[in-house]
């Protein structure tokens, strides 16, 4: 019998074609694997990430536009406003003029913020 010199060649190439779908497979269910980990471990960061230290939000999420002493940079100063807490929670739910942006803050952290920035000097 004659062996035909390209068989060994098309046997590893077979080979290799079927060794590609096995770990694309395995790659798949891999990934869901990863992504449902990952869906679970962000639900649970989230919670515990929320800060309700009234400094802790401000530094994360106004210092850059009010300063990191409240003196104000591209927004006014916070110290000694003058306004209530509701006055406050206003501003921070809807927003106010067109340079200072609503809805920064979730659930709790509103009240928290109003009330610290209402007592600010
Ligand atoms: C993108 C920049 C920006 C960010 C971020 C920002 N502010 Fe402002 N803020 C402004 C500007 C600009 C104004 C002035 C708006 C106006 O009077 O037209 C302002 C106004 C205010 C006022 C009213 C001050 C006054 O004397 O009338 C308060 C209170 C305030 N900001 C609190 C906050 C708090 C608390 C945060 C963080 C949750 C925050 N801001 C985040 C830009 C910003």
């Amino acid at each position: 019998m004659k062996r035909n010199p390209v068989v060994p060649f098309i046997l590893v190439m077979v080979f290799g074609i079927v060794l590609m779908f096995i770990l694309s497979f395995k790659g798949l269910s891999d990934m869901k694997e990863v992504a449902k980990e990952n869906g679970e471990g962000k639900g649970a960061e989230k919670t515990e990430e929320v800060a309700t230290n009234p400094e802790d939000i401000y530094k994360s999420t106004c210092i850059s536009c009010h300063g990191d002493q409240y003196q104000g940079a591209v927004g006014p100063s916070l110290k000694g406003t003058g306004l209530s807490k509701d006055e406050v929670k206003d501003i921070l739910v809807n927003g106010k003029g067109t340079g200072m942006p609503g809805g920064l803050l979730k659930g709790d952290q509103v009240d928290i913020m109003a009330e610290w920035v209402s007592k600010l000097k």
